[in-house]
């Protein structure tokens, strides 16, 4: 049967972790889910990834459609959350409803988007007329020139002020999760007990209702050093089977992230 966004909402109720991998592609969809991942994140890292770009930047909606198409395929479970590309969400909420059909018709079941108190109007707007959004905060990779380089978000008093507030301000516009990205364990902690929908994070610490990762990233492909939130679970695997059904496990029971993997 097809995880809702109404099966996500229950698990969070019941207190069961949701497990969270990017995905860009049919087999790994099937492989994915097969290994019990709930949500399949066809991420905007693909302009990594895949494309071999050191930012997300130039990724476009057409990429997004062709591989939500790839993996709306290959997933017959799995929930599929899709990113809306830089520059498509940032001019208006009605080009931004406009841009999302079109993620929705390829097959994902919500969208996600970066930024904070500013894309309240827009989440607001694409809520009310059904589709569904996960807001994206702390380290937003297309803001990577506003905010310096991929570093730590969070990490003063104003900034924790600033993402608390942002946070509020997005439940209450609408959004249906939250998505947290290398901030404070603390921090994260402190959003995820204020809020009464499901927070996602990615360098977040274990207190949050999901976890992600970037697929390339757990099976180790990663170019370069590890960032200090990923953990490498094709190391003690066999296979990617094995490694991505122990992600699977470690979500779940809140063995990941582990102290190691969180930022204080
Ligand atoms: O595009 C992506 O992979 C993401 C994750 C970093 C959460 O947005």
């Amino acid at each position: 049967m097809k995880t809702t966004i109404t099966t996500l909402q229950k698990m969070y109720q019941d207190g069961e972790k949701f497990a969270i991998l990017t995905c860009y592609d049919a087999l790994f969809a099937t492989i994915l889910e097969n290994c019990g991942i709930d949500v399949l994140l066809v991420g905007d890292s693909l302009g990594n990834v895949i494309q071999g770009e050191t930012t997300t930047l130039s990724v476009t909606l057409d990429n997004m459609i062709y591989h939500t198409r790839c993996v709306a395929r290959g997933a017959e479970k799995a929930f599929i959350m899709a990113d809306m590309p830089f520059g498509t969400s940032q001019l208006s909420p009605g080009q931004t409803f406009d841009n999302a059909t079109k993620l929705l018709a390829a097959g994902a079941q919500m969208v996600k988007i970066e930024g904070g108190q500013i894309m309240a109007e827009t989440i607001h707007f694409l809520t009310q007329r059904g589709i569904p959004v996960c807001a994206h905060i702390g380290l937003t990779p297309q803001s990577v020139h506003q905010l310096g380089g991929y570093r730590i978000q969070g990490n003063t008093d104003s900034a924790e002020k600033q993402l608390i507030e942002d946070a509020q301000i997005l439940e209450q516009s609408g959004a249906t999760f939250l998505l947290m990205e290398m901030i404070p364990a603390t921090l994260a902690k402190q959003i995820t007990d204020i809020l009464t929908i499901p927070s996602i994070g990615i360098g977040a610490g274990r207190a949050c209702s999901a976890q992600v990762l970037v697929l390339h990233d757990m099976l180790g492909l990663y170019q370069g050093k590890k960032a200090k939130f990923v953990k490498n679970f094709m190391a003690n695997a066999g296979s990617i089977q094995e490694a991505v059904s122990d992600y699977v496990n470690a979500v779940k029971t809140n063995q990941f992230p582990a102290s190691e993997h969180e930022f204080q």
